[in-house]
This record gives C-alpha cells, sequence and structure tokens, in this order.
C-alpha cells in the first residue's frame, strides 16, 4: 500500500512545479548513479528538467552527476530518470538526501530502480553487476528518524526483512542473462564516505557479511520503503575496497570506470525496463 507524508513543504512545492509539466504518468524511477548517467541520453527525452529549476528540490554538487530530471520511456515503460543523485557526503542531511525519493513518490510512481557504484569487498571483478538482495546501514543515521506521525503518513517502523522486491530480482536475473549481461547477488554496506575504506574497514565489512560497499543507495531504499515501492537496486563493481585506486583523483577514477561500463549497464536497463513495461497487478 502507498504511503505518504503528510505536511511537507518542500516536497509539495517540488511537486506543484512538476506535476503540471509532467508530459506523462511516469511509473519507473531509476537512479542512475556514479558515472551511469549518460544511459538517460540513450533515449528520447520527452521532458528534461534541472534539479535547480525545482523549487525544494536538494542541489547535486558532485562530479559525474548531472543533476537532472529526464522523462523518457526506455523501452516502452514511462519513466523519470535521475541523472545524478544528492549523497550525506555532500553535506546534505538524509532528509534531503531521500527528498526526491519522496517527491517520486509523491508523483505517483509505483517502482524505484536505483543504481551505484561500489568497492568490491567479496571477490568480484571490476564491471561486475551485483543486484543488491540485502543491506547493512552504517550510516550511522537513518532517513525516517524524526518523521512526523500524522493519521495515513508514514511512521518509521518500517519492516525491512524484504526491502528487495523477490519478484524484481528474478526479473532483474532473467533479463540481464537474456541480454548477457552476467549477474550476482549479494549484500550492499553503505557508509557516508567521502574517505573510501582503509585496509581494515574493508575487512571489517566483509566480516560483517557485505559483498560490496558504496556511499549512497541504503538510505534512498529505506524511505521507498517508508513510501511502499517496490525497489531494485544494483551496485556496478568499480573498484576493489581498501586497496589503493592508483590515481591522485579517485573519485574521478570511479566514475570513469563505471562510464567505460555503460553500455552493459544500458543493456541490462534496457532489458529490465522492457519487462517493466506492464504495470504490476
Ligand atoms: N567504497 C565506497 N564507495 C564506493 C567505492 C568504495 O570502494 N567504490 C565506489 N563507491
Amino acid at each position: 500500500m502507498k504511503k505518504r507524508i503528510k505536511s511537507d513543504d518542500p516536497v509539495e512545492a517540488a511537486v506543484a512545479h512538476l506535476r503540471p509539466r509532467l508530459p506523462f504518468q511516469p511509473r519507473v524511477g531509476v537512479i542512475l548513479g556514479s558515472g551511469l548517467g549518460v544511459y538517460a541520453d540513450r533515449h528520447p527525452a520527452k521532458l528534461v528538467v534541472d534539479y535547480a529549476e525545482i523549487p525544494g528540490f536538494p542541489p547535486c554538487t558532485v562530479e559525474g552527476h548531472r543533476g537532472r530530471l529526464v522523462f523518457s520511456a526506455p523501452s516502452g515503460t514511462p519513466a523519470l530518470l535521475m541523472q545524478g543523485r544528492i549523497h550525506r557526503y555532500e553535506g546534505r542531511s538524509l532528509e534531503e538526501v531521500t527528498r526526491p525519493i519522496r517527491i517520486l513518490g509523491a508523483l505517483g510512481l509505483d517502482t524505484l530502480v536505483l543504481s551505484c557504484a561500489a568497492g568490491a569487498l567479496a571477490d568480484l571483478p571490476a564491471g561486475q553487476l551485483l543486484l543488491i538482495h540485502d543491506h547493512l546501514n552504517l550510516m550511522g543515521d537513518n532517513p525516517l528518524i524524526g518523521l512526523s506521525r500524522e493519521p495515513d503518513g508514514v511512521d518509521g517502523f518500517v519492516e525491512m526483512a524484504k526491502a528487495y522486491d523477490a519478484s524484481l530480482l528474478d526479473l532483474a536475473e532473467s533479463r540481464a542473462a537474456s541480454v548477457g549481461v552476467p549477474t550476482r547477488r549479494g549484500v550492499l554496506a553503505c557508509v557516508t564516505g567521502p574517505t573510501y575504506e582503509t585496509p581494515a574497514e574493508a575487512a571489517m565489512l566483509r566480516g560483517l557479511g557485505a559483498d560490496a560497499v558504496s556511499m549512497s543507495t541504503v538510505p534512498e531504499v529505506i524511505m521507498a520503503r517508508a513510501l511502499g515501492l517496490r525497489v531494485l537496486a544494483f551496485a556496478l563493481i568499480t573498484n576493489r575496497a581498501g586497496v589503493p585506486i592508483d590515481q591522485t583523483d579517485s573519485h574521478r577514477a570511479v566514475v570513469t570506470k563505471a562510464e567505460r561500463m555503460t553500455e552493459k549497464v544500458a543493456h541490462f536497463l534496457d532489458g529490465l525496463l522492457s519487462g517493466l513495461a506492464v504495470p504490476a497487478g
């Protein structure tokens, strides 16, 4: 059942700006993580809106994230593609990090697909697509802290045992196989960053049961579940966590790595979205 958070001025301001402009009713939201934003350029857009022009939409300041909402219908599925996300390490609160998810939910989407770059903890090669089936929220914070308790509104006591939709995971696996993109399933640990892990931190995260680590995605998944959206998340492995990224600009190196794999991710997303063309029953 879909839920909404009441008395929510920035979200309402953003929705009031976007709703009259909607070229169609989007059903699926896709968050394109570091270096993956170019996927949105591969399909004709019906409408592109810069985050900066949407009242209440937090700014996007990090390289590799263009900060635009793109309305298009890849593989026939009416979608809202987010070219770039807001991160905790940009100095934003988790309320701001997850505000776009509340805006998407208020616009009537029912499914959210999230992507991110991630460092491998398990034995995973760079370029591996990891379908997330569980997570460790290690941000030391939670986007649902302090939500107002209003009738019919969202409260913080959200069931997370089945956060990642089983049928979407099956669909993603079979679509990826049919377009020749190998996938694995795994657990994503989420940290604030912006530092990368020390060898000891990477060993600790592995010991805790994580297969990969990123600086995003998990807060957005939590908010999406609080709103009753169906969630699929995947990580693109760009490096090995805890091992020096042999470049002076390690973030640029991660973004470049992800950009080189866009072709693979695009095949996967096209296949996935064609499987989502029919609304969930
Ligand atoms: N650690 C955390 N986040 C990341 C990494 C990493 O090694 N690579 C890409 N995002």
